[in-house]
C-alpha cells in the first residue's frame, strides 16, 4: 500500500493534483483520527518536504498538539495566540510570508521563515488547523490555501 505511493509533478499545483487523490486512496476506510492525521502529514512531508508541519486540535481554550512532521513544537497555543491561534479565533486560512512581520508570531523554530495555517470545521466550529512551516520567506501563495483547504475539507469529515 504505501510502497505504491508515488511522488509526481513539477510545480506545487501538479504536486497538489497528484497528492489528494493519492491520500484519499491512503486514508480509504481508515476512521481513526489519529491515524489518518499522521499518515497524512507523513505523505505531505514526502511530497513536499515542508521545514514543519502538523495539526494542533482544539482542546477546551487551547490547540493542543497532534500528529506532526518536524522538529519539537510547542504543545499548547492559546486562542488568538500566534498564527494558529489566530486561524482558530477569525475561522480564516492565514498566509504569513514573513514570520517576523506577524505581530505574535509563536516561534518554535528560528529557521521558520513562513507559514500556512488552515482551519479545519465541523458544524461551522473549528476543530482543528492544519500548519504549514517553511524554512524560506515567501514559499506559501494561494494556491498551497486552495489546496490545503481543500484537504482540510475533506479531512473534516474525519473528525
Ligand atoms: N508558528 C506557530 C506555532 C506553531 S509552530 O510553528 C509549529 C504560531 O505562530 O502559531
Amino acid at each position: 500500500m504505501t510502497e505504491n505511493f508515488f511522488l509526481t509533478g513539477n510545480t506545487r499545483e501538479e504536486q497538489y493534483v497528484s497528492l489528494l487523490p493519492q491520500l484519499e486512496a491512503l486514508i480509504d476506510k481508515e476512521t481513526n483520527l489519529t491515524a489518518i492525521l499522521s499518515n497524512v502529514s507523513a505523505a505531505l512531508k514526502q511530497q513536499f518536504d515542508f521545514f514543519w508541519l502538523g495539526f494542533y486540535l482544539v482542546d477546551n481554550d487551547n490547540l493542543v498538539l497532534g500528529p506532526f512532521q518536524g522538529t519539537v513544537a510547542c504543545m499548547r497555543i492559546a486562542k488568538g495566540k500566534g498564527v494558529c491561534g489566530t486561524a482558530w479565533e477569525q475561522a480564516t486560512s492565514q498566509l504569513v510570508p514573513d514570520v517576523d512581520a506577524f505581530p505574535g508570531h509563536i516561534a518554535c523554530s528560528n529557521a521558520s521563515k513562513s507559514e500556512v495555517v488552515i482551519p479545519i470545521f465541523k458544524m461551522n466550529n473549528v476543530v482543528a488547523v492544519l500548519d504549514v512551516d517553511s524554512d524560506k520567506y515567501n514559499d506559501f501563495t494561494s494556491v498551497d490555501i486552495l489546496y490545503l483547504e481543500k484537504l482540510c475539507n475533506w479531512l473534516s469529515t474525519y473528525f
